[in-house]
């Protein structure tokens, strides 16, 4: 039998009504991920020869997100409206499917950690044993709202599956559990299900019901335990989410420390799906990695660090501090405490650190933004030297306008540059600048009002105040003999 061709449905349609969501359940992300999209890749891992999935609530949405996350995957699709069960829904699939002779494999969108090994277990046992229906149990510890395996009593084979709702307390005190992950033969399966009634508390189709049908005409049922119930656990509620979200982050961590990263509390590292981190990094306590970041070698990563969309090369460092949609080269440092916001590239050996913000900008191999600076819409040549609270004024309050710092160049504290600017190569700015027009490489742009020291004020206008007294003392002293100097703007 081995040789039959597999077809796999998944069902999707439902709205997951216990999630209490506007967002349909299948949809709901673990480590970053729609939940449907896990049971796709391990049902697609047996090589099936057509995969159909079960819409219904929010179809347009699944459907967006099935044709996003696996492009170039054809999927049969089939829609359910209204849901009216289980049984309903593969009913629904039945030309999506095709009538060939073939098995099928189904299952619930809603399983989120299944493995492939469980399912080509299942899929094997059910082509070795020749069952009509062929269904994955589980013993678990809590088996409320599971569907309950009712067994014969003297012969000890599946006689039929009853529903949480619909089970005696007798019944509800058994451990044994439906996966709700089956495999059956194709042609045999629908003239049984046209059969199906909805005369239970849902007033559903159950699905499950098929088990009473093809045992009456004679068919055979089996069964396979789980080896690992967890595996195969159901998102039903927000707390079976999370649930499912922490086994997941624990295999996320574990693959990661297998493959050589060194992850030195995982209870607080959050690591998505589709992360990848290179041999020898660091993740420290507080490392959060999500959506597409990329994470070389040799880095550290963190205390405390959030990445979205970081790509980071080999031998980075980034320390308290955010990352999003964003490159850092080779060597470079970020933190502790700065954002780089989408649409930056830190080129290598770049260090921007203590309370500096960079947007959409490009900063050159080796320049330094050292402390509270925003640089925003600019283009950073190498070598490049940000004094203290430099901010690039970008925004006019209609339109954002780039900025362009050439290499070598020197930008005092706290100057504003007001874009659209250009400061040359090696050119400099004085401290306290506001920097209006372009500055021509190797220049000195000092933008400031000159200093005047008006002699004697504090005495006159602050008499009988700490300050007067500490000036009174100062008189005759160097001190007071060289606060006569004036100063000159000047010299930065
Ligand atoms: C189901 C099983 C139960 C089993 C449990 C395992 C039935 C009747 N019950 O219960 O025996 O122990 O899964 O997790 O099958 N769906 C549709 N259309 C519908 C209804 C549901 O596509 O009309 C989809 C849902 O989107 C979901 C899946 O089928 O992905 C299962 O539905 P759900 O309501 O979660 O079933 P359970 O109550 O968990
Ligand atoms: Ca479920």
């Amino acid at each position: 039998m081995a040789g039959r061709s597999l077809k796999v449905v998944i069902l999707a349609a439902g709205q997951g009504t216990r999630m209490k969501s506007d967002l349909p359940k299948v949809l709901h992300p673990v480590a970053g991920r729609p939940i449907l999209g896990y049971v796709v890749d391990a049902a697609r891992a047996l090589g099936p020869e057509r995969t159909s999935v079960v819409v219904g609530y929010q179809a347009d949405r699944v459907l967006a997100y099935l044709a996003e996350g696996f492009p170039g995957l054809a999927f049969a699709s089939a829609l359910q409206v209204p849901q009216k069960g289980t049984g309903h829904a593969l009913l629904v699939a039945r030309e999506a499917i095709g009538g060939e002779e073939a098995d099928l494999l189904l299952l619930y969108g809603d399983t989120p950690l299944v493995k492939s090994e469980t399912l080509t277990a299942l899929l094997d046992h059910h082509r070795s044993s020749k069952a009509a229906a062929t269904i994955l149990a589980a013993v678990v510890a809590d088996p409320s709202g599971y569907g309950r395996i009712i067994r014969d009593e003297a012969t000890g084979t599946i006689s039929h599956i009853v529903e949480d709702r619909d089970a005696t307390p007798a019944q509800r005190a058994v451990r044994e559990v439906n996966c709700g992950i089956y495999c059956f033969r194709v042609p045999d399966i629908f003239p049984l299900l046209d059969q199906l009634t909805a005369d239970n508390r849902q007033e559903e189709f159950y699905l499950v019901d098929i088990v009473s049908l093809i045992l009456r005409q004679g068919g055979l049922v089996t069964t396979l335990t789980a080896v690992d119930p967890e595996e195969v656990e159901g998102v039903n509620s927000r707390v079976q989410l999370a649930r499912a979200e922490a086994r997941k982050r624990g295999d996320i961590l574990t693959e990661l420390m297998r493959s050589g990263v060194t992850v030195v509390d995982p209870a607080s590292t959050f690591v998505d799906w589709g992360v990848e981190v290179g041999r020898d990094t660091i993740l420290e306590p507080g490392a959060i990695l999500r959506g597409r970041t990329k994470i070389g070698a040799g880095c550290v990563i963190g205390p405390w660090s959030h990445l979205d969309g970081a790509i980071i090369a080999d031998d980075c460092r980034v320390w308290a501090s955010v990352v999003e949609d964003s490159a850092i080269r080779p060597g470079a440092s970020v933190g502790p405490f700065s954002r780089i916001r989408p649409g930056t590239t830190l080129e290598a050996g770049v260090q921007v650190g203590n309370f500096a913000e960079v947007k959409n900008s490009t900063i050159g191999a080796r320049t330094k933004i050292h402390h509270h600076s925003y640089i925003g819409d600019a283009d950073v040549g190498p070598d490049v030297n940000i004094g203290a609270g430099t901010v690039v004024v970008n925004y006019d309050g209609l339109k954002k306008h780039r900025t362009h710092i050439g290499q070598g160049a020197f930008i005092g504290c706290n100057s504003n540059l007001i874009a659209p600017i250009k400061i040359g190569d090696g050119a400099y700015t004085a401290a306290g600048t506001t920097v209006t027009a372009d500055v021509p490489p190797g220049h000195l742009a000092v933008g400031r009002a000159r200093q005047s020291n008006l002699d004697g004020w504090v005495e006159r206008r602050r008499s009988g105040t700490v300050s007067a007294e500490a000036a009174q003392a100062a008189k005759g002293t160097d001190q007071g003999r060289t606060g006569k100097r004036e100063h000159s703007g000047g010299e930065g």
